[in-house]
């Protein structure tokens, strides 16, 4: 779907509406995936307003991972990743593992791939694929799994 800056707060309102209304038995995983600049931040940004979210929220690009506290009613806690700067043979130093087991976590990850050898339930993970279509539009689909 295409979505422009105007947009993204009701893409992601009815993204939260599509989340499970009932607790699992971990955190609710989301991969980012999209080149620099193709809106996963913004998607976030948006996700935790339509989450009501009251601390401001920005890309953890050299913290890898941030939480906040939201007015959800299943999840309480949005946490925010962003792999990028990590490469290599890559060590649970952020604590992604604890938090994978909390329900009441929901967790988007930006630039997955560098972190999914420490995914609990990969199989679990919802992805959105971001494109950057010109200067004021993206594109964004689900991944769907066969
Ligand atoms: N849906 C959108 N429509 C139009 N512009 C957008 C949209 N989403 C983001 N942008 C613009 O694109 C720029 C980069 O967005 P953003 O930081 O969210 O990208 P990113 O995917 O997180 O990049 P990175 O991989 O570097 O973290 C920002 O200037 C933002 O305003
Ligand atoms: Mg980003």
């Amino acid at each position: 779907m295409d979505v422009s800056l105007e947009d993204i707060d009701s893409y992601a309102q009815q993204f939260v509406e599509s989340v499970p209304k009932t607790k699992g038995k971990e955190a609710s995983v989301v991969a980012l995936e999209g080149d620099l600049g193709a809106g996963k931040t913004t998607f976030v940004q948006a996700v935790a307003r339509a989450m009501e979210v009251k601390e401001h929220v920005t890309s953890p690009t050299f913290t890898i991972m941030q939480s906040y506290k939201t007015e959800h009613p299943v999840f309480s806690k949005l946490v925010h990743i962003d792999a990028y700067r990590l490469e290599g043979e890559i060590k649970d130093t952020i604590g992604f593992e604890d938090v994978q087991r909390n329900p009441s976590a929901i967790i988007f990850i930006e630039w997955p791939k560098n972190i999914l050898q420490l995914l609990i339930s990969p199989k679990d993970v919802r992805t959105l694929i971001f494109k950057t279509v010109d200067e004021t539009t993206r594109n964004i689909t689900e991944e769907t799994h066969a």
